[in-house]
């Protein structure tokens, strides 16, 4: 099955303005709308209220995937995860009690690391279960229970669109538990259920900002470095935010929890070293605010992705904001990652690199 990039110059801006049709898609398998609950078609091998703790791994977006993914697991069905990057945690021999639950979450279900892990954890007495994009893969086919993303195939090494439904998925599930552990009420899980069904509608809002964020763009594509803060969820979107930028306009990018800024990457600051920071107006928001005024006090150049009330609020002189529609907090994730692959993928367009297949990466990494 061949597929066209139609009227797009790439594969990647093409799957990140496919997100709000490919996330509903994947929604559907997961949500029933009408009746504001989360269902699940297949039986499930394991039961959420007897685990104990998730083990989590992934590479890549896929990781950053499942870092948002432990808040919501550990807010909504108060279940402790561990997560960690697979080419260390299949080598750290973890202890792990029989029964519990392994998770994996990959694109295109052949990571080698990523697989490793699943045979680790299938040796460990593990239920096994995979968040893939492509359910005739490896991962998929040695998992008892399949949580399909449905994005489609992705072209572009840089993952986007398989990331946004990766989150809808884990989402989903963090719900799921939350019910059948009684950590969430019935009314609650109306209320995320209706934060989902909005994604879409969100999502298309955020992929209107796309050309406000492609004359941002300009002055990001002249600098060496860049810096990316958020906090809660919005720090495994820094860090996913800065992968991107590194892997598509090869700009050095990090990815720091807001509050470790003082830790050591304050060192850095200069006028030379933009600031991106992820902060909608939540309730950690006045202390990212501090965090701001720190980088702005040693000449940072900030460029600032919220919402309409975090930009009011906001009293920075030399700022850049893009402002992002105003969500339920528990889909923010989700809604923020598109500001930060546009703003990825703008810079490098106007740098002129191969954005859908840059220098040294592959779509897949089925080698160790
Ligand atoms: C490669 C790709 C990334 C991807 C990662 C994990 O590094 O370039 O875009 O996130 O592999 O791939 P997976 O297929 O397991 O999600």
């Amino acid at each position: 099955y061949v597929v066209e990039k139609g009227n797009y110059k790439h594969f990647m801006e093409k799957e990140m303005h496919e997100q709000p049709e490919v996330i509903q898609h994947t929604l559907a398998h997961y949500v029933d709308f009408a009746s504001g609950k989360i269902r699940f078609k297949e039986k499930l091998p394991f039961d959420f209220a007897d685990l104990n703790r998730i083990a989590m791994s992934a590479c890549g977006t896929a990781y950053y995937a499942g870092v948002v993914a432990k808040y919501w697991f550990e807010k909504l069905a108060r279940i402790p995860v561990e997560i960690d990057v697979a080419s260390e945690f299949r080598y750290r021999e973890m202890p792990m009690e029989k029964g519990g639950l392994a998770l994996f979450i990959s694109q295109s279900g052949e990571t080698a690391d990523t697989l490793a892990c699943l045979r680790y954890c299938r040796a460990q007495g593990q239920h096994i279960a995979s968040i893939v994009n492509v359910t005739e893969s490896t991962i998929a086919r040695e998992s008892d229970a399949i949580f399909p993303t449905l994005a489609g195939p992705e072209i572009g090494v840089a993952s986007t669109k398989a990331f946004t439904c990766q989150l809808s998925v884990l989402l989903a599930l963090a719900i799921m538990a939350g019910r059948a552990r009684g950590t969430i009420t019935e009314q609650e899980e109306q209320s995320y259920t209706q934060a989902l069904s909005e994604l879409p509608k969100f999502i298309r809002q955020a992929l209107k900002g796309s050309d406000d964020i492609a004359a941002l763009a300009h002055d990001l594509s002249k600098v060496k470095h860049v810096l990316y803060l958020g906090r809660g969820t919005n720090f495994p979107l820094a860090m996913e935010g800065a992968l991107k930028l590194k892997e598509i306009s090869y700009i050095h990018a990090e990815g720091y929890a807001a509050g470790e800024l003082k830790h050591g990457p304050i060192a850095l600051i200069d006028e030379t070293m933009p600031v991106v920071v992820i902060a909608p107006d939540d309730p950690s928001y006045e202390k990212t605010v501090s965090n701001m005024q720190e980088v702005a006090a040693r000449d940072g150049k900030i460029i600032l992705i919220t919402d309409q009330s975090g930009a009011d609020k906001n009293a920075l002189e030399d700022c850049q904001t893009i402002v992002m529609p105003t969500v339920p907090d528990i889909i923010a994730p989700i809604v923020f990652a598109l500001p930060v692959q546009l703003l990825a993928y703008h810079t490098a367009n106007l740098m002129g690199t191969d954005v859908d297949q840059p220098r040294n990466l592959a779509k897949s990494v089925t080698v160790e």
